[in-house]
Formats: C-alpha cells, structure tokens, sequence
C-alpha cells in the first residue's frame, strides 16, 4: 500500500466510528470517540510511535529524537453534528502517515503526533478543549460551568469517559520544550479549488467569540394574552438573530453565525418563556470584533428592555486572531515548490488547534482543497492525493527544521 492508499483507508475505517448514518457525528466524551481514539492508538502504534491518551482525551504518538525537545504535529478526533469525514480527521492521519515514512529515520528533534479531542466545542459550546488544556487554560470550576444540552458539564462528561479532571493540570505543556506545531486540515472553503492549487499556507487565523445567550420572557397563553400584554422570549430572539446577520454586514471579512437554539416550553398554544441562542462571532481583525461584539450587546439591551425581558450571556470562548509563523511558512513554502507542487496563501475562516496554540509555540498550518469548499457536512470531500502531497511538504519540512542552524546551539 502508498501513502495515498493508507490514507485513503484509515479515512474510511474513522468515519465509520459516527452516531449517525447522515454524515460523521464524532462528539467528545462518547462511544464513538472512544473506538476513533483505539484505532488511532493502533496506527500509532504501528507507526513505531509510543502511545498513551492523556487527561484531555488527546491520544498521542512520540519518537523520540536525539533532542528531548519536540515537534508536534496534529489535528483533532472530534466532528461536528453530521459533518464531513475529513475535518481534523484527515490531519491526524496525515500525521500518523508522516511518522510512518519516518520510523526508521533518525530524528534530532522528538516527533510528538496528537489527536486532539474537542476541537470543535459543538457538545458543551466552547471549543480547543484539548489544546486549551495544553496551556493552561482550564480550571476545575469551569469544567463544572460549562453544559451539554442534556444538562451535563465537562467535568462529569470527562468522568464518565473514564477521564480525572484534576490530571488536567498535569498536562500542561512546557512552551521551551517544544520547537513547533504544525497542523495539516483541509481547507473547509473553495478559495483552493478556485485557484486550482495542490495545497494552502495559512497566513492568519480568525478571533472568535462564542457565546450562550439566554432570553427570558414569560409563558402565557397563545389564544388569550393580547399582543400588547406578551412578554415573547421567542419574538426578542427573532430580533435580535436578525439584527446579528447586519452588525456581521457592516465589518468587511466578518462573519456571526446563531446555529443552535432552544425554545421553551417548544409548545405550539404557549407564549415562549424562554429562547437559548448560541452565537459564533469572527475576524481577522480584533477590533472588528470588538466592534461587532458591542452592536450585538446593545442592541439586545435595547429589545429586552423595550419588550420588559431579561436576559442572560455567558462566554464560551474568547480567543484572538493569529499570525502563523513567518519562518515556517517560509519553509513550507520552499519545500512546496521543491515537490514541484502549487500553492497560495491564504486566511483561515475556520478556528483551527493551532489558533491557540500559535499564541505560544511557533506554528503552521498546511490546507489542502475542499471539493465545492464544502465543509460541516455530510458532502465534505478531499482528495487522499492532495493530503498525500501535504504528508510530503511537511516531511520535507521537518527535515529543514531538523537540520537548521541552531541544532548546534541546542547540542552545546
Ligand atoms: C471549527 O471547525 C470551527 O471553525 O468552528
Ligand atoms: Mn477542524
Ligand atoms: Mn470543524
């Protein structure tokens, strides 16, 4: 079997571990996150690499190299609700297959491969659960705080799961040891396609800001309560869903997305008591989302105290938009044109691990095309020959980054 064949394989086997037929359906903390995270232990496994999953659920593959400092390459496990069989996946593959071409090379930096469990925050609305974990940025509380939609938190989920909460703190990544992150994904959008290239450097990734925003107004009875004596939580959250679309309009390159919503009591003669929103807010440009965060908030102050609601937000997650780094990108890009390859460089709409993690150690991403720029869907395609030719570039990559001057330095 080739590269292209072994990816192509492993891509059909994970999708198989799905909730549902309609598309991959992989959330955290779950029976099919727990047969994807053996299977990935297995083709670790067979690569050579030592295998464990850590207290996040991230299953990680190490060889060691001359160094004890290490290189890390991953993507996330997790999927979105019925999405596609490539996003994350497809990088964690990649991965698996560069250590697998590497097994009996010797390394001189520690080649470290992660499947990252949560990346996608859909169960509990957050997001870059395992990575977050990596830096620090969990306590025990907010494990506690933060619910799924059957009103379980992370801390009991990750219990369940077999998983100490408390042995989070243990997995906190020491920044000096680790010389960068480089993440295969594929791209999620059509800018690839269009162009009609083999593979993407990412130059930027967008901020985000989640959050749960919840309306409460007050059950009454549809066929008795005049329209002026209603307090409808579902008519306030109609407004101001509207007015997000517009405050997204007005910030060129920004984007704000409710995608889930619940209604109470969800009866068809009851004036609604309660509507929960999510909302997904994006830039490259922080201070337009400064910007768009502040029109959403007054506007839904203005509605809730004009209509005699009240309202609740909680913060699911903050993160602020990334630059990938200059030096790696120079090699992937060197190492493109050497493979004969074709590229263009281009922002990430999408939030990616390697968002967060970009804020501390050195990192790169590398796309590859997304058939119709289709992606969270069933139809998500990528061709197993392009991510192939990812699994070149980074080879090719990370002998640069094995060999460049300051291996000397480290060595004294
Ligand atoms: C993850 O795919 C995200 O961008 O929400
Ligand atoms: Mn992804
Ligand atoms: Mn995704």
């Amino acid at each position: 079997m080739n590269t292209v064949d072994r990816i192509k394989e492993m891509l059909e086997t994970l999708k198989i571990f799905s909730e549902t037929s309609n598309g991959v359906t992989r959330l955290p903390f779950t029976k099919e996150a727990e047969l994807a995270v053996s299977y990935l232990k297995q083709k670790m496994e067979e690569a050579g690499l030592e295998v464990f999953v850590d207290a996040s659920g991230a299953v990680h593959g190490i060889r060691r190299g001359i160094s004890p400092r290490k290189i890390i390459i991953g993507s996330h496990y997790d999927s979105v609700k019925n999405g596609g069989a490539y996003d994350g996946i497809a990088g964690v593959v990649c991965a698996i297959e560069i250590a697998r071409i590497l097994k009996y090379e010797t390394l001189f930096y520690t080649l470290e491969i992660i499947g990252f469990n949560d990346e996608e925050g859909v169960r509990f609305g957050t997001g870059f659960f395992s990575s977050k974990a990596f830096l620090g940025e969990w306590d025990i509380e907010k494990l506690k705080s933060q619910y799924d939609d059957k009103n379980i938190s992370i801390y009991d989920a990750m219990k369940n799961w077999g998983l100490v909460p408390e042995q989070l703190i243990n997995i906190v990544w020491q920044i000096s040891k680790i010389r960068c992150f480089m993440e295969i994904h594929v791209e999620q959008g059509p800018v690839l396609e269009k162009e009609g290239v083999d593979l993407g450097i990412v130059n930027g990734i967008v901020g985000m800001r989640r959050y749960s925003i919840k309306i409460f107004g007050r059950a009454d009875h549809a066929g008795t309560t005049p329209m002026n004596m209603r307090r409808d939580a579902m008519v306030a959250a109609a407004k101001v869903i509207e007015h997000i679309e517009m405050a997204a309009q007005k910030y060129l390159g920004s984007v704000a997305t409710v995608g889930s919503c619940i209604v109470s009591p969800d009866t068809v003669n009851t004036v609604p008591e309660r509507v929960e929103f999510s909302l997904d807010i994006r830039s490259i440009n922080d201070d337009d989302l400064y910007a768009m965060e502040q029109d959403i908030l007054i506007y839904l102050e203005c509605v809730a105290q004009e209509r005699n609601l009240t309202y609740e937000i909680q913060t699911k997650l903050e993160v602020e938009p990334a630059q990938m780094d200059k030096r790696l990108r120079a090699y992937l890009r060197d190492s493109i044109l050497r493979l004969g390859y074709s590229s263009v460089s281009l922002n990430s709409g999408a939030g990616h691990d390697a968002l967060p993690i970009s804020r501390k150690v050195p990192t790169a991403m590398l796309f590859v095309p997304s058939k119709n720029g289709r992606s969270h869907c069933p139809e998500e395609y990528s061709k197993p020959e392009n991510l192939a030719k990812a699994v070149q570039v980074v080879i090719n990559t990370l002998k640069k980054i094995n060999n460049e001057e300051d291996i000397n330095n480290e060595l004294s």
